[in-house]
């Protein structure tokens, strides 16, 4: 797919984002193992979340959707069925690294696939704490999807996460769900609690100290009815978008605010950006509320150890908003990056590089200065959506129309 962006005059009016696409992951494989039936308001309508739609189906369980409306018919805890044919995760690394913990504590076999991108992204960081339940599970070269899970009754398991994973916390935790006894996960810095939340909402017994969190299996799940906030991450577009492009001043309606996630307000905050929560309402145990932007002019930051944790997704984003402010943007502390759904550190750069924005790459980071002028250019998304829309964002400042 190719798109043409014209430069833009002001980056104005209200937008009504996608449901948070983290969440609706959540919801939607909790909902497949919980009794009864779920109703998932403002489910993501990114192909991700399909893709994890696409699996429960293949798991035997019904799903119905309307609109941005989702209907599981969860059948409980022994209630999904052996897939009749690999299991497709498409681009998402969410989808088949939460689904492992889940599949990996049935008693069928199962494998586990994606694309291209998806192949090339690290699967033994699940593959560890799951074996140490139990689990029997089998990658290309040891690491690499597709996963062959040999499903069968878990232990619960300590676990100390070796890297800041939301996904592998998930992971082990849904692993722990059908297992007799505390799972126990230490993390070296808070990630988002999504799931301890959705757990917590389903009606599993889990208590969150500080960085531990310990889930009391085996947990019954029940059927709910919930609403996906709107996507922070996705609201990062656009506020970039709104705060270098000239007289601009957009509302963004329903976005979640979880503390866990809403370190990019606070970080934009502090770099001067005029940004204002209007309203905050709670909608199941999650945050929402509207968030006003208007064209400001941002100092710059630097980013770095848990703040670098927390705003992982966002990082594209900000690099853009990096080279328009007055200081630039240092990153630090970000190895993730490179194994996202492309080497980011990497794409970013070759985008930067083709705009004319000086950069600097670090092994797990970059500097990028201020105060520089985005040349029109042809970029590519290097097939990973967070490039691509950071990129489209660029373009609205750019100089001229941008491929
Ligand atoms: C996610 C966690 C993060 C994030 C990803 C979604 C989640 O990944 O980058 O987009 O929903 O738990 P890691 O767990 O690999 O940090």
């Amino acid at each position: 797919m190719q798109a043409q962006i014209s430069p833009a005059r002001s980056v104005s009016g209200a937008v009504l984002l996608p449901g948070d696409k983290s969440i609706s992951h959540r919801y939607a494989m909790l909902a497949a193992i919980a009794e009864g039936d779920s109703k998932i308001l403002n489910y993501s309508t990114g192909a991700d979340c399909h893709s994890t739609l696409g699996c429960v189906r293949a798991l035997g369980i019904q799903v119905e959707e309307s609109d941005t409306e989702v209907l599981i018919h969860g059948r409980g805890a022994e209630g999904l069925s052996a897939p009749q044919s690999d299991l497709d995760a498409g681009n998402s690394g969410s989808t088949i690294r939460m689904l492992s913990g889940i599949l990996a504590a049935r008693n069928f076999e199962s494998r586990i696939g994606g694309d291209e991108s998806l192949s090339r992204r690290p699967m033994d960081r699940i593959m560890r704490p799951l074996a140490e339940m139990g689990a029997s599970i089998e990658a290309r070269d040891g690491r690499y999807p597709p996963l062959a899970i040999h499903g069968r009754k878990l232990h619960p398991i300590e676990y100390t996460l070796p890297m800041a994973s939301a996904q592998v916390k998930t992971c082990v935790l849904f692993g722990g769900l059908n297992a007799d006894g505390d799972t126990i996960v230490h993390e070296p810095m808070r990630t988002r609690d999504h799931t301890e939340l959705a757990l917590r909402d389903f009606g599993a017994d889990i208590d969150v100290h500080k960085r531990t969190i310990t889930l009391h299996g085996p947990a019954h799940l029940q059927g709910r009815e919930l609403q996906v906030p709107g996507d922070l991450s996705s609201a990062a577009f656009f506020l970039v978008a709104a705060l270098i492009v000239a007289e601009s001043n957009l509302v963004i309606h329903g976005v979640g605010l979880n503390p866990t996630r809403s370190a990019l307000l606070d970080f934009l905050a502090g770099m001067g950006a005029a940004i204002q929560i209007l309203e905050i309402k709670q909608t199941g145990s999650e945050l929402i509320g509207d968030i006003l932007v208007r064209k400001s002019a941002v100092r710059g930051g630097v980013l770095e150890k848990a703040q670098t944790a927390a705003l992982i997704d966002e990082i594209p984003a900000l690099a853009v908003l990096g080279a328009a402010s007055e200081e630039g943007l240092v990153v630090r502390d970000a190895a993730e990056l490179r194994v996202k759904e492309t080497d980011r550190i990497a794409t970013i750069a070759e985008n930067c590089g083709r705009m004319g924005i000086r950069i600097e790459v670090r092994e797990d980071g970059f500097e990028i200065p201020g105060k520089q002028t985005f040349h029109a250019a042809e970029l590519d998304s290097f097939g990973d959506h967070r490039i691509a829309m950071a990129f489209a964002v660029a373009a609205l400042a750019a100089d001229g129309p941008c491929t």
